[in-house]
């Protein structure tokens, strides 16, 4: 199973998200004012996708009930969502950046490095 993806995100503006398949895995790419993310695609609520939701800084909103995340580190920033979704590792590389999606952290776990 691939667990790293390139993705171009030149046409992905700030406050922009993409949902990307890695694997079995669906991750959402987000552009936190120019910077880079990708974090689990599932709300930690309802287990339903966040690829709908709406990015502000670095706050993603979930468009099913409004609990929110900081897409950084993954961390929960306000109910009903209480725990956080995992991240992955993501670097700038020729064509976009490259996810890892083995090498998942949650809050606190690995960061973007763009
Ligand atoms: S499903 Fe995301 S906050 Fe409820």
């Amino acid at each position: 199973m691939a667990e790293r993806l390139v993705v171009d995100v030149s046409d992905l503006p700030p406050g922009g998200l993409r949902e990307v398949k890695i694997g079995d895995r669906a991750v959402l790419v987000c552009n936190a004012g120019g910077r880079f993310h990708a974090i689990e695609s599932r709300c930690p609520h309802a287990a339903v996708s966040l690829a709908q939701g709406r990015l502000e800084g670095h706050v993603l909103e979930c468009p099913y009930h409004g609990g929110t995340l900081d897409v950084r580190d993954g961390s929960p920033q306000s109910p009903p969502i209480r725990r956080p979704v995992a991240t992955f590792a993501v670097r700038a590389v020729e064509g976009g950046i490259e996810i890892d999606a083995g090498a998942a952290g949650g809050a606190g776990g690995p960061r973007c490095t763009t």
